[in-house]
């Protein structure tokens, strides 16, 4: 089969190592890819928001299948366009992306399935969202409605920041995404990524895991896009995940398909937990960034069966063989991410570190500059390994970490701590 990736991130760089594995892999395409993928597929220069420049790149190529990796193609349809033409794809059609595009979206879902989540009011102007906010009082949340990169999301500690973030927020700051504001009831608890694979019937779970979405040790400073993760998650017992499937997902699936969006493709949700008992923050409607890393590494070659069961719609027949392990994956950023920070420097180190079952170095915002690879984007490189314990997965994260010669790097060095 030759297969298309589209992305270029960390993400992709795992969906390409584990579908690399797998004999059924005859040529891999990834675009844009990366100055790691480069190692290990064709990278293209293609312009993956666009749906026809994709569907005639595929023609010239024999491209069979398309994973679709970041969510943004997603939200406007390529996946639509390219099953118009008779491509086998693996992601959701932009009605079904807009469980991650809109965010009243997706409460609208769950209040029909009946999902736990998030009390929550929506509005399309300053003063109602602020009368919402003088009710119900601190601290709150107030979102942006639709795609914000990550940043739309303000937990408002005083009834004084909330105004200023919904002033924020009709004022454009977040742009279009900000026209309309979802508020929200603050939830208490821990939290955690559950993967379901889906082919718009059957919901197969994929694993759990953990992300650390601050930038600063301890979970300080601002959000950033995550800093590390790690796979199972000790919070997501079996108890918990059945009931987050039961409760949660698979309502919302069904919902899906009475409203004629059936959802294929991963579908991840971020859950609160809170004793013994979930509750949905949002959905994103594609693997995480950096969960996808700990997710492939421990399932390996299988990844491309299950990837294609969903998108031929078999998962009945499909199951996930997972081993007795842990990954950890520890984000190497440029310093200065998430804020502004300096591209272009050049990395050493990386042909000496151990690439095996165990470990995997992969890349995010690198480059090849002359045959060297230099940072290119905030979050550059993910030390990914494996181990019988948590511990041992991430001792030897950070050695694969501490190989790396970078003096420009910024990392948190607690990846795992409340597990560890
Ligand atoms: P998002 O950008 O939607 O991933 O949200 C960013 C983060 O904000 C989430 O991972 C949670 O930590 C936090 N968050 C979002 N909604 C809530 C909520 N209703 N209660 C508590 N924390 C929340
Ligand atoms: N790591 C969080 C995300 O991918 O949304």
């Amino acid at each position: 089969m030759n297969i298309l990736i589209l992305g270029g991130g960390g993400r992709e760089h795992a969906l390409a190592w584990a579908v690399k594995q797998n004999p059924k892999c005859d040529k891999l395409i990834v675009a844009p890819g990366n100055a790691g993928i480069d190692q290990i597929a064709e990278c293209a220069d293609l312009d993956i928001m666009d749906g026809s420049a994709v569907v005639q790149f595929c023609d010239a190529k024999a491209v069979e299948f398309v994973i679709i990796g970041p969510e943004a193609p997603l939200a406007v349809g390529v996946a639509d366009r390219l099953r118009d033409a008779g491509l086998l794809v693996f992601g959701p059609s932009q009605e079904a992306a807009r469980l991650e595009a809109s965010k009243h979206f997706t409460k609208e879902i769950c209040d029909a399935a009946g999902a736990p989540t998030a009390g929550y009011g929506h509005f399309t102007d300053a003063a109602a969202a602020k009368a919402y906010v003088e009710e119900h009082g601190a601290p709150i949340v107030i979102k942006a409605d639709g795609l914000a990169a990550g940043k739309g999301v303000i937990i408002a500690e005083t009834v004084g920041d909330a105004q200023a973030a919904i002033d924020d927020m009709f004022s454009g700051a977040f742009g279009g995404a900000g026209a309309e504001v979802v508020i929200e009831e603050f939830m208490e608890g821990e939290e955690a990524s559950f993967f379901v694979l889906c082919d718009g019937e059957t919901a197969l779970p994929m694993g759990t895991a953990q992300d650390h979405k601050r930038i600063g040790e301890g979970d300080t400073g601002p959000n950033t896009g995550g800093m590390g993760a790690y796979s199972p998650a000790p919070v997501m017992t079996s108890d918990v995940a059945d009931k987050a499937l039961n409760l949660i997902v698979k309502p919302t699936l069904f919902e899906m398909v009475k409203r004629g969006a059936p959802y294929q493709g991963i579908l991840y949700a971020g859950l609160m937990i809170k004793d013994g008992m979930p509750r949905l923050v949002e959905y994103n409607v594609r693997f995480g960034d950096p969960e996808c890393q700990v997710l492939m590494l421990r399932l390996g070659a299988q990844a491309l069966d299950l990837l294609h069961a969903a998108a031929e719609g078999r998962l009945s027949e499909a199951q996930v063989n997972w081993a007795d392990d842990h990954a950890m994956t520890v984000v190497m950023a440029a310093d200065g991410y998430p804020g502004s920070y300096a591209k272009g420097q050049a990395i050493g180190g990386l042909d000496d570190l151990p690439e095996d079952s165990m470990h995997v170095m992969f890349h995010a915002g690198t480059t090849l500059r002359n045959g060297q690879v230099v940072s290119s984007g905030g979050r550059v490189l993910n030390a990914t390994a494996r181990g019988q314990s948590l511990r041992e997965a991430a001792d030897r994260a950070y050695a694969l970490v501490d190989g790396v010669d970078w003096p420009g790097a910024a990392l948190r060095r607690d990846i795992g701590w409340r597990a560890l």
